[in-house]
């Protein structure tokens, strides 16, 4: 099924035979509607088999001879495909087990004294506010919050009002996980100049649209669980110039010599910022993942992909929103216009909605009690669409 697929290769809106040969592909999605790989990508079968005969290999074989050898090849294999995921070359590849942790080696990897300016929005996840206070609280740094506009360059125009001789780096979402809005990247870098770090906190960009290392940030990162279709605890920080960056934690690969860990030198490529994967089993996953993503789906098709369907949605659930909310709809029902699409639902209802699409077999999420969001894969189709609107229009709040 697999190789029929990559053959086919998906056009802008995948066919009925694409989206069959997925579902074979992708268990998560055979049991139910699956509109929720901003959380959890589906992952693969062939990642999931492949994961399985590692965990397999591990749990029979404690202490191979090769063991150092199997995960050299297992992070090598890792690095190379998130490195082509951005047009980057492996050396440029740290490997990490999360966004939260890819933002917090940029931050502590920096010089940051007090007074310093670090720029942000007002839509970032915990994953960049968490690192940004820790800063703040341990370092003195000054934290400039933009307001994220619909327009991205008007967004990328009032990141650089923001800019003072004391900024140091603007830290920013590529795609912002509570309105699906995507930032200009290159008019972001093009706004600032040459002489503040750009550090994008990548969770909800990297596998669902093109990314790519010439749009000028200094710092991209990877969470391999949700778009790329990999498995919890993978995922990388990818920086254009590592020696910009400090080693943060102590891995054995930081420098360049294990056996000499007081003297060597510190590597030069991104394994100085590598704190220590040495579990093959997600490595292995997210390799295979991403074959699967880029070689039988592919990135640039996923995302027409997404931007149709979007479209389709919109029409599909705008009219049972509006008749849900009654005279109090609000302006902006809707927002998103790619592979996230946000709703806004009535106050206090979206855990619940959630829930009950649930027991409807469509997965979705709620961001807070107003909204819930949708997400939309290569995998998706306008009847996945037509099934969450039924789950709404069977909805009844026990109010
Ligand atoms: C925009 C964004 N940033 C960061 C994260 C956190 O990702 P991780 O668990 O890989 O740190 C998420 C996850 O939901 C996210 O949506």
């Amino acid at each position: 099924v697999i190789g029929n697929l990559a053959r086919m290769q998906l056009s802008s809106a995948s066919s009925p035979a694409d989206l069959a040969a997925m579902t074979s592909a992708l268990p998560t999605i055979q049991d139910r509607v699956y509109l929720n790989a901003g959380t959890f990508g589906p992952m693969p079968q062939v990642a999931i088999d492949a994961m399985e005969a590692a965990a397999a290999r591990e749990a029979s074989d404690r202490y191979p001879h090769d063991m150092w050898e199997r995960l050299d090849d297992a992070q090598v294999a890792a690095r190379k495909r998130l490195a082509s995921l951005v047009g980057a070359s492996p050396e440029q590849v740290a490997l990490m087990h999360t966004t939260h942790a890819g933002i917090s080696t940029c931050m502590w990897g920096m010089d940051i004294t007090p007074g310093d300016e670090i720029i942000t929005t007002n839509e970032e996840h915990p994953g960049v506010l968490v690192p940004l206070r820790i800063m703040r609280d341990r370092r003195g740094a000054r934290i400039r919050t933009v307001q994220w506009k619909s327009d991205p360059i008007l967004l990328a125009d009032a990141i650089a009002e923001q800019v003072t001789d004391r900024t140091v780096a603007v830290v920013l979402s590529h795609v912002s996980w509570v309105s699906g809005k995507v930032a200009d990247l290159a008019a972001v870098r093009q706004r600032v100049g040459d002489n503040v770090l750009i550090i994008v906190d990548g969770a909800q960009g990297a596998g669902a649209l093109p990314v790519d290392i010439g749009m000028g940030w200094d710092a991209y990162t990877v969470s391999g669980q949700k778009w790329t279709l990999g498995p919890s605890g993978s995922g990388a920080l990818i920086v254009a110039d590592p020696e910009r960056w400090h080693p943060v934690m102590g891995g054995y690969f930081v420098t360049n010599d294990p056996h000499n860990p007081l003297d060597a030198p510190l590597q030069v490529t991104a394994r100085r910022l590598e704190f220590s994967q040495e579990s093959v089993v997600p490595l292995v996953g997210i390799a295979h993942a991403l074959d699967f993503l880029t070689g039988t789906i592919g990135i640039a098709r996923a995302h027409s992909h997404s931007v149709h369907l979007n479209a389709a949605a919109r029409g599909i659930l705008e009219p049972t929103l509006r008749r849900m909310h009654g005279a109090s709809t609000p302006n902006n029902v809707m927002s998103g216009t790619a592979h996230l699409l946000i709703c806004a639902v009535l106050p206090g209802t979206a855990p619940a909605i959630t829930d009950h699409a649930a027991s409807c077999g469509v997965s979705i999420r709620y961001l807070d009690d107003t909204h819930i969001r949708i997400s939309l894969g290569a995998w998706n189709s306008e009847a996945d669409v037509l099934e969450l609107r039924a789950a709404l229009e069977s909805f009844a709040p026990c109010t």
